[in-house]
């Protein structure tokens, strides 16, 4: 058994288990790859402060996301396909998130549907909607959610069409799927993956299959298609406008990258937003979305909540984002490692070395409770918002932040 560190092991381990075509899935980015490569780079970049003698042993990390309690401001984001990087990728993820005291955000492009995950945990977790061209999809879809008992919907805003991944074109990974030789020979030799996939209860689209089936009929391939046509290039605040009318409970707007569109959001009922760029896979040339994070956050203040995502593999990384103004992290392609690398368990050691990198990361630079965490923490802070605001702006939300707690 290899002795896991880090996320990067994981992603290794994966790397030799997991048929190309599906790793590649998950680990790239769309076109040249640069958005993807600058979520991790502007990280990287930032320092901490280190500061000593302050006695930081009894750390806290418990905070709300969503108004929700939850054991540390990281949830899984959504994954499209998460059940076929795994079998039954989502239903294991869900139960490893409910046991780490942390939410799961269900896509509507999951293998495992709506009601698998229902039936797997018993707490809340969260569902995330494309808005696709057939309105009487996301009405029906809606309407299974709050059945489920979710308590917020998260409508993703960065795909109205989608971004070109070269790896998939290269890989077969469309619709229909293109089986080669060499991919049937990977696919076959993978074999861990091989049984995984073939004894999971489903392999296909099941939230769209579900409403296909009420309304066209077909089969698995033509749920493929289906999805693949109708992503809705016309996609509006119209439509938020339209689904706020029809969810009474959180709304969140995911990938969000400009301050004039987080303000916009706000304005048409958001309860929070994601900072995001679907984690380097649609506009390949946007900004990292760290450095997007401080001039939404200035943006916004208060108003609304901010959460974020891209390139999150540690603790330090969740640190760093709660530094510059996010409320909490979604964490995508880390835990998919853990879950590709050792399924369930792998996810939950996922979470579990976030937790532990926050924990000690916290203690290094002085701060006990994850709500105490501001950008005094940087070393060198990221311009953004008015000069000086930097730290008594933050302290100032910080304050009226923990005044809500
Ligand atoms: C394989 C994969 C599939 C994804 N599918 C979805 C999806 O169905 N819906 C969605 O809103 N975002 C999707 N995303 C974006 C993630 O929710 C998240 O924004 C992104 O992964 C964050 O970046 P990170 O992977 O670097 O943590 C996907 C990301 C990956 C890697």
């Amino acid at each position: 058994m290899p002795v896991i560190t880090n996320i990067d092991d994981f992603r290794e381990i994966a790397r030799r288990k997991i048929p190309k075509a599906v790793f590649e899935y998950v680990d790239h980015g769309s076109y040249d790859q640069l958005t993807l490569a600058a979520n991790r780079r502007e990280l990287q970049a930032l320092q901490f402060r280190q500061r000593v003698m302050i006695n930081a042993d009894d750390r806290r990390l418990a905070t709300t996301m969503l108004g929700e309690n939850v054991a540390m401001p990281v949830a899984l984001a959504p994954i499209g396909m998460c059940g076929l990087t795994r079998g039954d990728g989502e239903v294991l993820a869900a139960r490893a998130a409910e046991a780490a005291g942390i939410r799961m955000c269900l896509s509507t492009m999951s293998i495992c549907s709506i009601e698998d995950v229902r039936e797997a945990i018993s707490g809340p977790f969260w569902f995330q909607l494309y808005v696709f061209r057939d309105r009487g999809f996301s009405e029906s879809v809606i309407e299974r959610v709050k059945a489920a008992g979710c308590t917020a919907l998260f409508v993703t805003v960065d795909l109205p069409m989608r971004g070109q991944r070269h790896c998939d074109l290269k890989n077969g990974v469309y619709v229909p799927p293109r089986l080669t030789l060499r991919n049937a020979y990977d696919l076959l030799t993978k074999v861990g993956w091989s049984w995984s996939v073939l004894k999971a209860k489903r392999r296909g689209f099941t939230n769209i299959q579900a409403y296909i089936d009420k309304t066209t009929g077909g089969g698995m391939m033509d749920t493929a298609r289906w999805a693949d046509t109708n992503f809705d290039g016309s996609l509006s605040w119209n439509d938020i406008a339209w689904i706020r009318k029809n969810w009474r409970g959180k709304l969140v707007i995911k990938g969000v990258l400009d301050p004039a569109d987080a303000k916009i959001a706000l304005d048409n009922g958001a309860d929070a937003i994601v900072v995001s760029n679907h984690g380097g896979r649609q506009l390949d040339g946007a900004p990292a979305t760290i450095s997007a994070l401080p001039y939404i956050a200035d943006a916004v203040g208060n108003d609304i909540e901010v959460l974020f995502d891209g390139g999150i593999r540690s603790g330090q990384d969740v640190l760093k984002a709660l530094s510059l103004g996010a409320r909490g992290c979604l964490i995508g392609r880390a835990f998919v490692y853990g879950l590709m690398a050792q399924g369930g368990p792998g996810v939950a050691k996922a979470v579990d070395l976030i937790k532990e990198e926050l924990k000690v990361s916290m203690s290094l630079t002085g701060v006990k409770d994850v709500h105490d965490v501001t950008r005094d923490v940087l070393f060198n802070p990221p311009p953004g918002g008015k000069k000086g605001r930097a730290s008594s702006g933050r302290n100032k939300s910080r304050t009226s932040r923990r005044s809500r707690r």
